[in-house]
């Protein structure tokens, strides 16, 4: 959480953080605030709000200087107010930092500094580490960097910082631990780019360093990047990676909103998930670090799934998908209770963790516990470099492209294709699936790219839905079997960008206690799609429509029993029941994304939420 854009060089460093800031606000966006260093002096702007409330803030002020850093917070230490916002400066006014993550043991610090007479302005911890670098930096009489690693080896906690003395102002300090932090290079060392990831540099430079943990690195206009190890200072060779990102990629194209595009994006980015993959003409899938450690797989006696939101309930598809088509047994964990529990982790378990951002604290902590006990980590995650990626014994990308939108859609899905994939690939090796039932899942996979895009056409209808109940206070989804998860998933949509409170639950579960709150002004989201437990779910609907609740259902196209029954109904292509998550979770996404535009939220941001949550 928070994002940090820093420039180092020759243009204007304003409107390069600037911008950068906008393409990192999906972060975290509770404030803003930027160091313009220029002439041996600070000028800091920083306001409560989003970046654009920054940009107000500085309109007709002078924004002239070759290095900045910017910053924009979700709030951890403090709350969301001018003066807890980064930039934080050293009591003599000398040093800036810029900081993503949370100091753990920042109390015991910060009253250490205030018996040496430091003076604090804010809640903040950021504050607290810029001041133990002042405190080395004066006491050990040393340059910046050196004082940087010092007082690092002192901090409990996940940060990635940027700091820059108003005396060297040729020159940046970077470090990270457990939060990611790239740096782009500018052609002859020129310029040089700081960001957490590499979105803000992407027109400027192909050239870019992911800091791996307890490295820092000193940049300095002019020369090579110096990279050290903070706990020990020894020098690492810079690891310089060609990017692969570019512009259109973090651009909306045309559409309102980045949900709304990476919405339409999943026909395609589910054909580039299986790309390489799916070899659907040769019967074949092809999967290289699966391959590669397909004992590991086929001698598991348990897979055990970590994740959080809307990753673990693609952990909840794959329960069904692993022990149905491969029949081997799964849990599915959230990611902060399995990292706290003490868990049973055997040898013979193949772990799987699955996160959009890979940086997720809890899934990285997770991961970490399970490798400790000998079990063998394969990593599901978009991001390319990202600390998941890296800290897995080795995994699948789901190469879905750039997710900015904070609500996940597009990681859901390819996601469930990643997983999909491995779980058939298994099932067929190890007998469980017959070479023509396979042939006929592999054929039928091929085939969902061109589902999805027929789904994408019920916008029209589900918009329509939308307007009808976009004032409700509630809100139930069921589903059965596969389709479970994506009630679940599709109820977890529509809180977190409508602020309406929706529970997902398993159809039957409703006679348990929900079914107490169905009246004529509740309306039930209900996947009723065939194969899926169809006439089990038709019961339910019965029961819901006795109760004069109001149904929105998700059928199978031509459907006719759910459609006497329901208020509404949303068609979609048929599809095996294994591959009808993929299709039915397309009009739960465009349901929220309605009604939340219709309840003026902002969809792409939502309140008190940030994509890639860095902290536990
Ligand atoms: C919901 C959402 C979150 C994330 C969760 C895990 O739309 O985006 O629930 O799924 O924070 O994030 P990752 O997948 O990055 O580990």
């Amino acid at each position: 959480m928070c994002g940090i854009a820093g420039y180092l060089g020759f243009r204007e460093a304003y409107p390069i953080v600037i911008n950068g800031l906008q393409r990192l606000e999906y972060r975290g966006y509770d404030s803003a605030g930027i160091v313009l260093v220029n002439e041996n002096k600070l000028t800091i702007h920083k306001t409560k709000g989003k970046v654009s409330d920054l940009k107000e803030l500085v309109i007709n002020k002078n924004t002239e200087a070759n290095l900045a850093l910017g910053h924009t917070r979700w709030a951890t230490h403090g709350i969301p107010n001018d003066i807890n916002s980064h930039p934080h400066v050293s009591n003599s006014g000398n040093l800036v930092i810029v900081h993503n993550g949370i100091i753990e043991n920042y109390n015991t610090l910060k009253k250490e500094l205030l018996t040496r007479g430091y003076t604090f302005q804010s809640e903040t911890d950021t504050e607290v580490l810029v001041n133990l670098i002042e405190e080395v930096k004066t006491r050990k009489n040393c340059k910046l960097g050196k004082a940087v690693q010092l007082a690092l080896k002192s901090v409990v906690g996940a940060y990635a910082i940027a700091v820059v003395d108003v005396n060297a102002t040729d020159e940046v300090i970077v470090a990270r631990l457990g939060s990611p932090i790239a740096i782009g290079i500018g052609a002859n060392n020129s310029e040089f780019f700081v960001a957490s990831d590499a979105s803000p540099f992407i027109e400027y430079t192909k050239d870019a360093v992911y800091l791996e943990d307890g490295e820092l690195a000193i940049i300095k206009k002019e020369e090579d990047i110096v990279i050290r190890k903070i706990n020990d200072d020894s020098i690492v060779e810079p690891d310089i990676q060609e990017l692969q990102l570019n512009l259109e990629q973090i651009e909306k194209g045309g559409y309102d909103h980045f949900m709304l595009k990476e919405i339409h994006e999943q026909p395609n980015a589910i054909l580039d998930t299986y790309r390489g993959r799916l070899l659907a003409d040769q019967d074949i899938i092809k999967m290289g670090s699966v391959d590669n450690n397909i004992a590991k797989f086929l001698n598991a006696k348990r897979i055990i799934i970590v994740a959080c939101g809307t990753s673990w309930h693609a952990g909840l598809v794959a329960e069904y998908l692993f022990e149905d088509l491969a029949r081997i047994p799964v849990e599915v964990e959230y990611a902060s209770e399995f990292r706290y529990r003490n868990p049973i982790i055997n040898k013979d378990d193949v772990v799987i963790a699955i996160s959009q951002s890979g940086e997720t604290a809890d899934t990285l902590a997770a991961i970490k516990l399970a490798k400790s006990h000998g079990a063998f980590v394969f990593g599901v995650c978009n991001v390319v470099g990202s600390s998941i990626a890296r800290e897995t014994d080795t995994g699948a990308y789901t190469h879905a492209g750039p997710e900015i939108g904070v609500a996940s859609t597009k990681a859901f899905t390819t996601q469930i294709t990643v997983l999909t994939l491995i779980a058939l690939k298994l099932g067929n090796l190890k007998g469980e699936l017959s070479n023509s039932q396979f042939h006929k899942y592999i054929q039928e996979m091929s085939l969902i790219p061109s589902k999805v895009a027929e789904t994408l056409k019920v916008n029209a209808i589900v918009e329509e839905i939308a307007a009808i109940y976009k004032d409700a206070p509630n809100c139930l989804y069921l589903g059965r079997g596969y389709n479970f998860p994506v009630a679940l998933e599709g109820a977890l949509k529509l809180k977190e960008i409508s602020y309406i409170h929706a529970e997902g639950y398993p159809a039957a579960e409703m006679k348990h206690g929900p079914i107490a709150l169905i009246d004529e002004s509740m309306p039930v989201v209900v996947i009723a799609t065939k194969k899926g437990h169809y006439d089990k779910v038709v019961s339910n609907i019965q029961e819901i429509k006795s109760r004069k609740g109001k149904i929105i259902a998700v059928v199978t196209e031509g459907d006719t029993i759910v459609k006497d029954l329901a208020d509404h109904t949303i068609e979609i292509p048929f599809s095996e029941e294994a591959f009808t998550p993929l299709l039915a979770t397309i009009p739960l996404q465009l349901l929220s994304y309605h009604i939340a535009v219709m309840r003026g939220c902002n969809v792409d941001q939502p309140r008190n939420l940030a994509k890639s949550v860095t902290v536990e």
